[in-house]
């Protein structure tokens, strides 16, 4: 059936239910190296996305040629812009939101995870919880985003998987529920047992005269087939191991994942193709579909729910177009709500700006696609010359605000100048696009003409000073400023523009006229946070 008459077949409300409930969006977080793009790519090729593995890294290729500010990314190997891959599996429609990998695009990553509905923890079976990993999933915990957790590279020697899972408790505060059970590791991994189903899965190994494709699965107990896939010894070792996992942990419950105190366990190698197929089942089975998400309709707060009738949506990210002879960006915008129908209408909640959406974009693996509909869940790309913001949202009355997408205070604080003086102006403009799209933020002091650029880690600027000298034609230079650290002021209006009065040079304004306080170390905030008690100096804003 297609997507649509399966929408139609029911009450218009009913059909849209249905459509978003069988939508599942999530994102994949790790510590670089862990195997996220290999996942990725071997999800998308569970999902049928895709035909043979490596054609990611080959689209990434394609695209990086045609864009010269990526060369950052090819030199260094790291994967800067974010971008989501949808595809058709099973009955379930999944949007793979794909985050950036380097700390310094924290941020970026950030927002993305404010469209996921569920999240996939990556880890390495050698490593364990990595620091960057424990950074991500915070940000899910904040956002009471479900976390699947998949144990990677089991085809490597690993660690004992008990002890993987103690440290998943004791870190991350999560009760593992293992669903499958490893039978070794490295060498001597020879696959894993269904805890559910008691069945065995093969997991074969790529030798010379073998093309290292998996076995069906066999049942665990009471067949023959098993005894050609483990020797006696080590059934009664995967036997004991899984009864001794399962009497020390608590059974997988969908409401304490959904709630957040729960993580079904996955295991196997991404690389191989194994145990991915398992892992996009469960994702299919367990992770939520898109939720009532909080708004505000004409000032009153409301939650719209994915069934409602009104297209709704938010922005969660825009990126400017690869080619660099169009200024045209994409907007990323997350759907919330309704059945939305190419050609539509959609009103800036902010600006009043009503945008006709007639080349709304959808991501699948292998091609971009002109979307005629989508539905609550669902990610489309709305290719614009700048009128759509990060944080920006989206409706069909325009009354309809979503809260929520936090700007991060910057960990550097650099002045930027344009060697050309007279293409001041010019840089203006740029600075301004380059910040409207997230990549970096951009303050401007109350006093004296020049611009600070605040990102949270030094490679943005490296980022932007490619970007702006091959999209902009400018060649800048990014100095040392005075300024550790900046706050956005929030608390009682007198006090703050009482205090903003009396540190005039220390102020600032962001891109959308807030006060902003450049601190020229964190003892500074300490101390005017003492004197100014009733000002509150904010490390995030989100948007109003
Ligand atoms: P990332 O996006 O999380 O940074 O990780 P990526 O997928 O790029 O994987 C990092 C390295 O780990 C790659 O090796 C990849 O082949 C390897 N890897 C990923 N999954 C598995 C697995 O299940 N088993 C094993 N043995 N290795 C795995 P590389 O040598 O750094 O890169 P490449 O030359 O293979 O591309």
């Amino acid at each position: 059936m297609s997507i649509s008459s399966a929408a139609d077949a029911a009450s218009p409300r009913q059909g849209l239910a249905a459509q978003a409930a069988r939508r599942r969006t999530f994102a994949i977080i790790s510590h670089p190296d862990a195997g996220k793009t290999t996942l990725t790519e071997n999800l998308l090729l569970a999902g049928g996305a895709i035909r043979a593995a490596g054609q990611v890294r080959a689209r990434g290729e394609n695209r990086r040629t045609r864009s010269d500010w990526m060369k950052i990314e090819r030199e260094r190997g790291i994967s800067v812009s974010a971008s989501v891959m949808t595809f058709d599996h099973d009955g379930k429609m999944f949007n793979l939101l794909d985050t950036p990998g380097h700390e310094d695009f924290s941020e970026d990553t950030y927002r993305t995870l404010t469209a996921a509905d569920a999240a996939v923890m990556v880890l390495d079976a050698a490593k364990g919880i990595e620091p960057q990993t424990l950074k991500l999933f915070e940000v899910c915990r904040l956002r009471d985003i479900p976390i699947v957790t998949f144990i990677n590279k089991m085809d490597r020697e690993a660690q004992d998987p008990i002890a993987l899972l103690d440290e998943i408790a004791s870190k991350l505060a999560l009760d593992p529920a293992p669903l499958y059970w490893p039978a070794g590791s490295g060498n001597r991994f020879k696959g894993m047992l269904d805890l559910q189903r008691d069945m065995f899965i093969p997991f074969a190994k790529k030798t010379a005269d073998s093309d290292g494709e998996h076995p069906e699965p066999v049942a665990f107990h009471g067949g023959n087939s098993i005894a050609s896939y483990l020797e006696e010894g080590e059934h009664q070792e995967l036997e004991e191991g899984a009864m001794l996992v399962q009497e020390a942990s608590k059974p997988f419950d969908r409401q304490a994942f959904l709630e957040g105190h729960m993580t079904p366990i996955f295991f196997g190698s991404a690389l191989r193709h194994f145990g991915v197929d398992q892992l996009l089942e469960g994702i299919g089975a367990y992770a939520p579909p898109p939720k009532t998400v909080k708004a505000a309709k004409s000032g009153e707060p409301m939650g719209v729910e994915p069934g409602d009738k009104e297209v709704t949506g938010f922005v969660f990210k825009v990126q400017a177009n690869m080619d660099p002879n169009h200024r045209d960006r994409i907007a990323f915008l997350k759907l919330t709500s309704g059945k939305f129908s190419r050609g539509m209408k959609l009103k800036v909640q902010n600006t009043g700006r009503q945008l006709s959406v007639n080349a709304p974009i959808m991501f699948f693996a292998s091609d971009r696609e002109l979307a005629e509909e989508a539905f609550a869940g669902d990610v489309i790309g709305i290719p614009n010359h700048g009128v759509l913001r990060v944080g920006d949202s989206l409706s069909e009355t325009g009354t309809l605000r979503f809260a929520g997408l936090p700007n991060f205070a910057p960990e550097i604080l650099q002045r930027v100048r344009v060697k050309d003086p007279l293409k001041a102006k010019h840089l203006k403009k740029a600075l301004e696009g380059l910040a409207e799209e997230g990549v970096t933020q951009l303050f401007r002091p109350n006093i004296g003409a020049d611009f600070i650029v605040g990102a949270v880690g030094q490679l943005q600027f490296e980022v932007m000073a490619d970007r702006l000298a091959n999209e902009y034609q400018l060649e800048v230079i990014f100095e040392p400023s005075p300024y550790a650290e900046a706050r956005w002021l929030g608390g009682d209006k007198a006090d703050v523009e009482d205090f903003a009065g009396k540190h005039r040079s220390a102020m600032a304004t962001d891109i959308d006229e807030q006060p902003v306080f450049l601190a020229k170390s964190s003892w500074e905030i300490g101390y005017v946070g003492e004197r100014y008690p009733k000002v509150r100096f904010e490390r995030t804003k989100e948007r109003t």
